[in-house]
């Protein structure tokens, strides 16, 4: 005899047990469902295992998304601000790092027993490691799971199952399956938030600085008029063995297009070129010493090799021309990655369920009553600091507040 569900969440991560918890604090009878044995490994292993929760500052300019206004429903209804007062009442002390960004002072684990605590208050039923064979839809509009843990029969799916990022700990495609299955559209997915790497020839002179890690301003792409597709961030860079890392490049890999270049300001807050030219009187140590004195020693003394310039060169012997030069590859140092450390390493994935196929109010798929699909699984994509917690809690609290 198949159970019988008023939903059944297909995924117990963030999105899914926030959806899970609201549904069954209504009166909903609810199955979450699992296939990892552990869970919400991603809420365990996020920021550095002290979870980046939330951001303070989150609004719909901090995603990415086909269509930029749809997130703006389930974000303006359950803000950053709602979330925190949840974790007041469990609480759980926090703390702002960085630009708004709120990290649990002990352990990501309590928002994981937050989440379970939330759940219980509804009497939420799991089914966890559970193996999903089968999705349908029947006739009469309910919904039938076959699992290897018997039969499901639910009025409501919920698909939670989030995007690609990291197979390792049980990411899988399941939610792009069932939108095919459905005849729903996607939007290519692609590693977001992803460390990016480049030839082995051309990153042979810097491989060696890995570990160096500065402030700088990195950008891509057009950043001007209403359709920019472009970005810049003012962030940590941090050099690699294959290429650069760090919240600069994580961030900015979320706009990267293949084939274009990123650019990097190595030195955001001097103007090199014209600092060397107008201190040639007075700046009378060598090139490379004065160079290491905005950057790391290493750093300066690779940059100057590329651009086979002599450390010991003294700086009022050097036409200005080779100083503009010098300048520019330090203030706007242009590189064509070619590609990404992937879904190993990406935080998440950027595109998914195409959002013209769902209700920006209730998540649920425009041609598919009954089915909703949230969290990372759908086509928005936070930035990096918090946004991409915020987006699961608000899209789980929109689809179960409408179940
Ligand atoms: P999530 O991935 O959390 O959950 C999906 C669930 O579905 C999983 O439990 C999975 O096992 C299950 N599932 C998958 N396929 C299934 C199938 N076929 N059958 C059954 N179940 C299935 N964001 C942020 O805002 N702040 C941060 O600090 C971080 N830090 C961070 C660190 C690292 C290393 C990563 C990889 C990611 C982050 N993120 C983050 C991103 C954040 O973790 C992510 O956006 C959310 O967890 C997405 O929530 P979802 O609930 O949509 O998916």
């Amino acid at each position: 005899m198949a159970k019988q569900f008023d939903v059944a969440v297909i995924g117990a991560g963030a999105a899914g047990m926030m959806c899970a918890a609201v549904a069954a604090q209504q009166g909903k009878r609810v199955v979450v469902i699992d296939h990892a044995a552990k869970l919400a490994e991603k809420i365990r292993i996020s920021g550095g295992g002290r979870c980046n929760f939330t951001n303070t500052h989150a609004g719909p300019q901090n995603f990415l998304s086909e269509n930029p206004h749809f997130c703006k429903s389930a974000l303006s209804r359950y803000t950053p601000q709602d979330f925190l007062a949840l974790v007041k009442k469990h609480r759980i002390g926090y703390h702002e790092k960085h630009k708004g960004q709120q990290f649990c002072n002990d352990s990501a684990e309590q928002i994981i027993e937050m989440l379970k605590d939330e759940c219980a208050a509804g009497d939420v039923h799991w089914r966890m490691p559970c193996k999903i064979e089968q999705l349908e839809r029947r006739d009469d509009g309910s919904f039938f799971l076959q699992t290897d843990s018997g039969e499901i029969e639910a009025a409501n799916v919920v698909i939670a199952s989030g995007g690609l990022s990291i197979p390792k700990i049980g990411a899988t495609d399941f939610a792009y399956r069932i939108a095919k299955q459905f005849g729903l559209g996607m939007i290519e997915p692609r590693p977001a938030l992803v460390p990016l790497t480049f030839d082995a020839a051309s990153w042979a002179p810097f491989a060696e600085l890995s570990g160096i890690a500065l402030e700088v301003d990195v950008e891509t792409g057009s950043l001007k008029g209403r359709k920019a597709t472009g970005a810049r961030f003012r962030e940590d860079l941090l050099f690699t063995h294959r290429g650069l890392s760090g919240p600069a490049i994580l961030q900015i890999s979320s706009f990267w297009q293949p084939g274009t270049p990123i650019i990097i300001n190595l030195l955001p807050e001097v103007d090199l070129a014209q600092t060397l030219i107008e201190g040639k009187g007075s700046l009378k140590k060598q090139l490379g010493n004065i160079v290491a004195q905005w950057l790391p020693e290493r750093l300066a003394a690779c940059l100057l090799t590329v651009h086979g310039l002599a450390a010991d060169a003294r700086l009022a012997d050097m036409p200005d021309a080779q100083l503009r030069k010098l300048g520019q590859a330090i203030n706007a140092w242009s590189i064509v990655p070619n590609g990404s450390e992937g879904y190993r390493k990406a935080e998440v994935t950027r595109g998914g369920i195409d959002t013209r196929e769902l209700s920006q109010q209730t998540m649920m798929a425009n041609k598919v009553p009954g089915l909703y699909f949230i969290g990372e699984s759908v086509d928005v994509t936070g930035w990096l600091g918090g946004y991409n917690f915020q987006w699961a809690w608000a899209s789980g609290m929109a689809a179960g507040l409408a179940l």
